[in-house]
């Protein structure tokens, strides 16, 4: 196992360089599923859920090679559209393999992905969207046995909730479907959007993405294509409050098209200078903040709920009280206690938190307890005095490349070590 060990207090100055979204690679790789000939993806970050993503698409048949942040993936000839139980459970997302297979093959066998850290994770909006579309899904225990013996058609769809994993499925089970899909209450997630563009560049008809309404025309094929993935705007949030909670001056390199516009207000409201060029963002933070008043986590375009634990963290040492209300999943407050143990003043009712900012935060023994709640007690434990260490960082490589490299190159004293 390995853990990061800190030695915090000091204010970062320098670059980082911001990888590719996590959360838009993933439905790409399942979508590239849908494709004749050759997908390319470019600005593809090496997580350890990318690589899990890449385990699904070997098994199907694909073709998938991986040399540094391009990946390749050859899908003519799928053999087999069963995805077994192991695969499934290595990340939540892989439900998003489902609306693909579906859409290619007319048949499979999945499984349920199964509850996270963070509540259950329901699926039941996927599986009722899909049925509309013409799916029989039968439910043996934690097995999944779909088909679609007319071949899936085009519906009128409302999601109860904007769920962004429902409104990916509809969209890969949509684009080779018989007739047009019209999909109410879609999410709105800039990820949305660049599933959208890679598939109309694949030959899909696809319009509104970005929007509540979306309306997909199906297609008889799709060709794979050359796409560059989006940045990652959770992960570039997380770096530019790395120079915010430090007191410090950080440039985010590659960071062009990173929709931070719902996030970015919050750091300068609390104080921070934020400038952005073409491909940049730079921060030039106050040596105190101020705290945030009020942050209720909201679906697209509202304050993303991934970047609720990056913010707390940098609410801990503000000047003032920050209220959070987390809207959006059951248990996201998971890394709370770490930061408790760092010094930090939180009190949490329900879905409501209420931060307030402490002088200085000291070095900890803490543990990772989910992905961003993970990077919080990182940042924490970038600014706090002595040493800190952050044991289960199997959950942080789920969506932070080299996390520690990035940091150290702006002027952080972090290590990997193995414990
Ligand atoms: C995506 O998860 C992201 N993951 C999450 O990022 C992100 O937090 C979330 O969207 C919200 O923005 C990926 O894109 C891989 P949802 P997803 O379906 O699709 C409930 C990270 O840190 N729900 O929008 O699973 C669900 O329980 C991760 O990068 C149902 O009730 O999120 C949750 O409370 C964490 N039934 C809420 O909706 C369903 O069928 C939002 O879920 C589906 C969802």
């Amino acid at each position: 196992m390995q853990k990061l060990v800190i030695n915090g207090g000091i204010p970062l100055d320098g670059e980082m360089l911001l990888h590719g979204a996590k959360n838009s690679a993933l439905p790409l790789l399942a979508a590239a599923l849908l494709c004749r000939g050759e997908t390319v993806l470019e600005n593809c970050p090496r997580l350890t859920d990318v690589f899990a993503a890449c385990r699904i698409l070997t098994h199907t048949g694909c073709r998938c090679t991986m040399k540094r942040h391009t990946i390749s993936i050859q899908a003519d000839a799928l053999t087999c559209s069963e995805i077994p139980e192991a695969l499934m459970q290595e990340m939540r997302s892989s439900i998003v393999f489902l609306g693909a297979l579906l859409g290619r093959t007319g048949a499979c066998q999945v499984y349920y992905p199964g509850g996270c850290e963070l509540g259950p994770r329901p699926i039941d909006l996927h599986l009722e969207a899909l049925r509309r579309m013409g799916a029989q899904i039968v439910r043996h225990e934690g097995r999944l046995d779909c088909t679609a013996p007319k071949g899936l058609h085009g519906s009128i769809i409302h999601l109860k909730f904007p769920s962004v994993g429902a409104t990916e499925n509809v969209m890969l089970a949509a684009v080779l479907a018989k007739g047009e899909t019209v999909l109410h209450n879609a999410a709105r997630e800039p990820e949305i959007c660049d599933l959208a563009a890679y598939l109309r560049k694949c030959g899909a008809r696809i319009r509104g993405d970005g929007e509540s309404t979306i309306r997909i025309e199906g297609v008889s094929s799709l060709m794979g294509c050359v796409h560059r993935i989006m940045p990652d705007r959770i992960a570039g949030l997380t770096y530019l409050s790395a120079g915010a909670i430090t007191g410090g001056t950080v440039k985010l390199c590659g960071a062009a098209g990173a929709q931070m516009d719902n996030v970015l207000p919050v750091l300068e409201q609390a104080g921070c200078r934020i400038d952005r060029t073409k491909n940049d963002i730079y921060l030039h933070a106050p040596r105190r903040l101020r705290a945030a008043v009020r942050l209720r986590t909201m679906p697209h375009p509202g304050f993303p709920t991934d970047a609720q634990a990056i913010i707390m963290a940098v609410m801990t040492l503000a000047d003032g009280v920050s209220v959070f209300e987390e809207n959006i999943f059951e248990n996201r407050y998971r890394h709370v206690d770490g930061l408790v143990q760092m010094g930090a003043e939180i009190c949490v009712s329900g879905r409501t938190a209420v931060v307030s900012g402490v002088p200085a935060l000291c070095g900890a023994h803490t543990a990772a307890t989910d992905l961003r709640g993970g990077a919080a007690l990182v940042l924490a434990g970038l600014a706090a005095e002595g040493t800190t260490e952050v044991r289960q960082i199997h959950h942080i490589d789920r969506g932070y490349e080299e996390m520690e490299q990035v940091l150290s190159g702006a002027g952080a004293r972090i290590r990997r070590v193995l414990q």
